[in-house]
């Protein structure tokens, strides 16, 4: 049975929504599920906004065909080729024979990679930068986005109904629970969510996703509808903003992030009394994780947000713990820039795991780190304890500068 909704008279949301998949790309837990998001637009021509993940077909093509009521689909605009959007298009060409896809070069050319559909089913229009496509009432106006999140990606813009189709951008992890609407929800309980979506799926193209929003500021945007998530109305300046600061990686927390790794715990005790004492200083909001435990897409999304980061690691196999190193990598990965860095290395017989997380973290753009190493020989003493407080007191001066 379909399960669509009027977003405005003329346009449907057609989407679906899966809570049965562990990770999003085979990679991030997504513990609240995930929305693939699609809309129909109803004008002399019919016009549908991409399509769906695999994982819901049935439901989206009951949507779908619902949402027509029984017109045919003259136009499928695809803004972005990864299939958790795109792995329909044979099945969509087949059924609607007539369809003609809009979407851009860079795409069609990853239509042929990751499909064979024969030449003759497949009726493509090129679009480019700035390019309109009318459709009756409506006039869509096309901007490029490459590498938000993909390089074939564009956006469009109702002209009309000042709706932007923002791809990637804007979107959230979690399922579309009823509320479509973030006037329907408690958008703030979001926030952490946009965060790691943002920061882990296209954290990485900061300087494309500035592109991409100094474009927007020009467009009169009432409405936002993202290819994941749901759809923004009255939290548009709330979200901008917070991309501003991701996609410059500006910290939008001052504070300290401590994140260790530890075997027998005498790492965590000194992460723990860090912590402690950075609070007695007065730094508010301090966060924790073992690196071992929480999965490193919330970590990622933390640093992001965080202006100082405390990294304690064992050393093992002679170099950083495995779980911290993986981290460091996915730092490195994610070019999260001009982050503060506070390093603690632990080892029973050649403590090295600091200098090689320092070696990692100096290869990005404008990162710092707080003047001198601290070096625990398998356990915290009290003979360390003065050049413990004056490195936790080196941090909380330079949070608070
Ligand atoms: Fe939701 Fe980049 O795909």
């Amino acid at each position: 049975m379909e399960n669509i909704r009027n977003i405005t008279k003329d346009l449907i949301y057609v989407g679906c929504s899966n809570r049965t998949m562990p990770l999003f790309e085979s990679a991030y837990p997504i513990p609240n599920g995930i929305s693939y998001n699609s809309y129909l637009l109803l004008d002399n021509k019919t016009v549908l906004f991409d399509a769906v993940d695999k994982s819901c077909d049935i439901q989206f093509f009951e949507n779908l065909e619902a949402g027509l009521a029984g017109r045919k689909l003259d136009y499928f605009v695809v803004h972005h080729l990864e299939p958790d959007h795109s792995a329909l298009i044979k099945e969509l060409v087949i059924k609607y024979k007539d369809v003609q896809i809009v979407t851009t070069q860079k795409a069609l050319n990853m239509i042929n990679q990751f499909f064979e559909i024969p030449e003759n089913q497949l009726n493509v229009k090129i679009i480019k930068e700035g390019e309109t496509l009318e459709t009756g009432k409506h006039k869509l106006n096309f901007y490029m986005a490459p590498m938000v999140h993909w390089p074939e990606v564009m956006v469009s813009y109702d002209e009309i109904d000042k709706i932007l189709f923002s791809a990637d951008a804007f979107g959230s992890f979690g399922a579309v629970n009823g509320n479509l609407f973030d006037n329907e929800v408690e958008f703030s309980s979001l926030i952490s969510e946009y965060s790691r979506y943002y920061t882990n799926i296209v954290g990485k193209y900061g300087l494309q996703v500035n592109s991409l929003l100094s474009k927007a500021k020009n467009l009169d945007i009432k409405m936002i509808c993202p290819l994941h998530g749901i759809i923004l109305k009255e939290h548009i300046p709330e979200i901008t903003e917070k991309y501003a600061s991701w996609a410059t990686y500006t910290p939008t927390i001052k504070s300290a992030l401590v994140l260790y790794a530890s075997v027998y715990g005498n790492t965590q005790n000194t992460a723990e009394i860090i912590a402690n004492k950075l609070s007695q200083e007065g730094i508010k909001n301090i966060k924790m994780h073992d690196v071992s435990i929480s999965d490193d897409s919330y970590m990622i999304s933390d640093i992001f947000n965080y202006s100082h980061i405390v990294l304690l690691s064992t050393t093992y196999n002679n170099g950083i713990f495995v779980n911290m190193e993986n981290l460091i990598k996915e730092i490195v990965y994610h070019n999260i820039q001009g982050r503060t860095f506070a390093i603690v290395e632990n080892g029973s017989w050649a403590p090295v795991s600091g200098d090689l997380m320092k070696k990692e973290l100096e290869t990005i753009k404008n990162t710092k780190f707080i003047e001198n190493k601290f070096t625990l020989k398998s356990s915290l003493k009290s003979v360390q304890m003065n050049e413990l407080n004056e490195f936790i007191k080196t941090i909380a001066n330079d949070i608070k500068q």
